[in-house]
């Protein structure tokens, strides 16, 4: 990697760590689609917050509000399909050899689409009731354990491509993507 210097809060509120890296994603997709930034330093960039942030996600944040009844196993459910489904877009992408090529170009759109639905659906499903439902407390406390999982799934390199491609064969598996002939 080269300029990406990726944040590495250690605490704060959830929600706010949440949606800072929420901004952050759509900045890399913009100099995804920029000819004269360093895509493939983005590329990696990219990949190794969008799964780090999300693997978080799902292992410290949702199951903790949905214990408390703030969110519904179903809610945690979807949340990890849109996961999967944004992984399987992110896949896509690091198969591209090249990144001055419509397949590449292709490939930065299919994943802002799902991207852009999944951080929308989440902010307004799973943030809100972060912020109406749970305490103050509750949110520094998952803040940090979020954060801590985040920088560990950093510092394993976590968005590479051999593990991105176990995440989404795990997904496969669990059920959390259609079969590959039901794709398109
Ligand atoms: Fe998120
Ligand atoms: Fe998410």
């Amino acid at each position: 990697m080269t300029d990406y210097e990726i944040p590495r809060p250690t605490s704060g509120d959830v929600v706010e760590l949440i949606l800072e890296d929420h901004r952050l994603f759509e900045a890399l997709l913009r100099d995804l689609r920029d000819a004269t930034a360093d895509r493939a330093a983005a590329r990696a960039a990219l990949s190794a917050v969008l799964i780090a942030h999300g693997e978080a996600e799902e292992s410290k944040v949702y199951p903790n509000l949905e214990r408390k009844d703030a969110i519904t196993d179903h809610e945690a459910e979807h949340g990890e399909e849109e996961h999967a489904e944004g992984n399987e877009a992110l896949l896509a992408l690091l198969e591209c050899k090249g990144t001055d090529t419509q397949k590449f170009d292709d490939a930065v759109e299919d994943l802002a689409t799902a991207l852009n639905h999944h951080i929308g659906e989440e902010e307004q499903t799973i943030l809100n009731p972060a912020r109406t439902e749970v305490s103050e407390e509750v949110r520094a406390d998952l803040g940090e354990k979020w954060a801590a999982e985040r920088n560990r799934l950093l510092d394993a390199d976590a968005g590479s491509i051999d593990n991105v491609r176990k995440i989404v064969a795990k997904a496969h598996e669990e059920g959390l993507l259609p079969a590959d002939d039901e794709d398109e």
